[in-house]
Formats: structure tokens, sequence, C-alpha cells
């Protein structure tokens, strides 16, 4: 068996803190504001990957399997925005992103461009897995069975792409560097949503 850390993640999501079971209850009460914070999510993974793509040209493998998936996070932000409207329901603006915003503020900001490198993928790395995570227990724990099957369509895809940003990582970093900062990232991010309040209207 490979030792890879895709090859890990690929069986176990890995996140040390499963989501309160509440959550669910509250997201599927609060479904308009649900649906407009999983829009905006769509849309910064998608611009996200842009920026990644524009930072590090000369990457070629990053640049070549992050342009499909810009297209994949638009058309996940366009199929939420049909959901809306089918549903006469609003987009409504940006909401401030507290988890990100936490997650933001445990990336490298100095040291080598490497460590700033491979923080910025395992941030996605880690925002992919939770937003998985989120849509499996709504694809379980919504009690409309449409929903369920909306939401098991991003949780699939999630999850191919938080193993995909792993094996970025593990593509241009050594695979002991690569497991010894996930594995930081994966402590901080229980204490993040550890400290964080349960509300139904974000996504995180
Ligand atoms: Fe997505
Ligand atoms: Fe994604």
């Amino acid at each position: 068996m490979s030792d890879d850390l895709s090859h890990h993640t690929k069986n176990i999501l890995g996140l040390q803190l499963p989501t309160d079971p509440r959550w669910v209850d509250l997201a599927g009460i609060s479904l308009e504001a649900i649906l407009t914070d999983h829009a905006y999510c769509e849309q910064k993974a998608a611009t996200t990957c842009i920026s990644l793509i524009q930072k590090y040209p000369d990457r070629e493998k990053l640049v070549f399997e992050l342009a499909p998936i810009v297209a994949e996070e638009w058309g996940h932000f366009r199929l939420v925005l049909n959901e809306l409207k089918k549903r006469k329901l609003k987009l409504g603006s940006q909401r401030k992103d507290i988890y990100v915003n936490k997650l933001l503020a445990f990336q490298k900001k100095d040291g080598h461009p490497d460590d700033r490198f491979l923080d910025r993928l395992l941030t996605m790395a880690l925002i992919e897995a939770r937003s998985c995570e989120r849509f499996k227990r709504l694809s379980e724990g919504l009690a409309d069975t449409y929903l369920q099957q909306f939401y098991r369509r991003f949780m699939e895809s999630e999850a191919g792409h938080y193993t995909l940003f792993i094996d970025l990582a593990e593509t241009y970093m050594a695979k002991p560097v690569v497991r010894k900062r996930w594995e930081q990232w994966l402590a901080y991010e229980s204490d993040v949503m550890n400290d964080m309040e349960i509300r139904g209207d974000r996504i995180h």
C-alpha cells in the first residue's frame, strides 16, 4: 500500500472534529441563507484557483490541474444560483467568512516562498475537506430527498478536490514536509471548529 498522504486521505477525511449533529437541523430551516453562503463558497473556490494559477504560472501541473477546477467550481456556483431562483429565493450579499478568515490567519506570512505555497494548497485542501464533510451531513440529514441528492453531488465533487490539493502539495514538496504541516493544519482547524458558534446560515 502506498504511504502517500494523498492515498491516506482518500480513505479517511482526516478531519479531527466531526460537525455537531445539530448543525444540519439548523441549516435545514435557514435554506435561503445556507444556499447564499454556499454560492459564495463556490465562487471563492473558483477565484482562489484562478489566483493560484496567476501566482504560480511556472508550475505546469498546478496550472493544468486547476484550470478545469475553476470551471467546475463555477459550475457549482451556477447550480446553487439556479436552485435559489427555482425556489424564488435571493442570492443576497456575501457574508463575512469567519471560518476561512481564521484559517487564513494560520498561513505563514513570511519565511521561504515554498512554505507559503504549501500553506496556500493546504488551506484549500482543508476547506474542501470540511465542505465535503458538511455536504455529507446535509445529504444524510436533510428531510427533503431532492436536497439530499443535491448535496450528495457536491460532496462527491469536493472529495476529489481536497485530494487534488494534497496531491499537488506532494508533487512540489517532500512528502514528510507535507504530512507534518498537514497535521498541524488539522489540529488548528479542529480548534477553530471547536471555538465557533454553530449556526445554520453558514456552510462552515
Ligand atoms: Fe465546489
Ligand atoms: Fe471544490
